[in-house]
């Protein structure tokens, strides 16, 4: 009843043609698979080290990285000299495994703003390892308070050892999520309002956080606000909110690297 020769059965047709076509459509992807690879190498890179190496490595000594950081810190720098403690760090970032710290690039630009500001109430959001803190910290005019808030327990504990080591008071450190702590910052720490902030915590939280200050009137005319990463990943919402409300405050953006 089949009226076509045995050759061009539909089922033969198929297999042969996918036997034939699927290495050259594998071969047609290769320059397009290279391209991705070399234009985004630094964020596989990045990948690479932030997560696949932390994970083997977290899973194979059973200590988080933050805590391994630390312990080379411990080993390695000078206690009561914070310079001394971010070039460790910087160090261990560079030549170890990747920490999430501002790092040395965006370190000056965070440094020629607080000289320029000399902020006297300080707020820092997303502590992790206490790198900006002690930067931030160490350069403070006298009589200038600093608080970080960061929520993740097992950062903020490695933080507080950084801070300590350091030869700063601890109790700069607040432990909680921010949209918590900021409503408590007046009342439960004292702090009246705030002239500097320097937002590196989730960046979908920039905007809550801004207009949680405001809502409980912590920000000074004229505040300083430094946003990290704000052009990558970004935090579009943020940024539109201050074109939209032609804001008082001074925002800049410590974002020249995302890596
Ligand atoms: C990029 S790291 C901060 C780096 C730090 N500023 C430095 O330069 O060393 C971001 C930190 O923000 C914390 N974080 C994220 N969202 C937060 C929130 N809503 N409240 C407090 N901490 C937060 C994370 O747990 C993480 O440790």
């Amino acid at each position: 009843s089949n009226l076509l020769p045995p050759t061009l059965l539909p089922e033969r047709l198929t297999s042969r043609h996918t036997a034939m076509v699927s290495p050259a459509i594998a071969l047609a992807f290769i320059p397009f698979v290279v391209t991705l690879l070399i234009r985004y190498r630094h964020y596989f890179c990045l990948f690479y080290r932030a997560v696949l190496v932390r994970r083997v490595r977290d899973y194979l000594t059973g200590i988080p990285k933050e805590e391994r950081a630390f312990q080379y810190i411990l080993t390695h720098t000078i206690p009561g000299d914070p310079q001394h403690i971010l070039e460790t760090f910087d160090h261990w970032s560079y030549h170890c495994e990747y920490l999430s710290n501002l790092g040395p690039q965006k370190a000056k630009i965070l440094e020629r703003l607080i000289y320029e500001k000399s902020p006297l109430r300080v707020l820092e959001l997303g502590t992790y390892c206490g790198y900006a803190t002690i930067l931030i910290a160490q350069l403070l005019p006298l009589g200038a308070r600093l608080y970080t808030v960061e929520m993740d327990d097992r950062k903020a504990a490695v933080a507080e050892k950084v801070i300590r080591l350091a030869g700063f008071d601890d109790d700069t450190l607040i432990r909680g999520p921010s949209q918590e702590v900021i409503p408590q910052l007046k009342e439960k720490y004292g702090l009246s309002h705030v002239d500097f902030i320097f937002m590196d915590h989730w960046k979908r939280c920039y905007l809550r956080d801004l207009q949680l200050l405001e809502a409980h009137d912590l920000l000074l005319e004229g505040a300083t606000i430094v946003a990290d990463n704000i052009i990558f990943p970004g935090a579009p919402h943020f940024m539109q909110y201050f074109v939209q409300t032609r804001h008082t405050h001074d925002i800049r953006d410590v974002s020249v690297i995302n890596s």
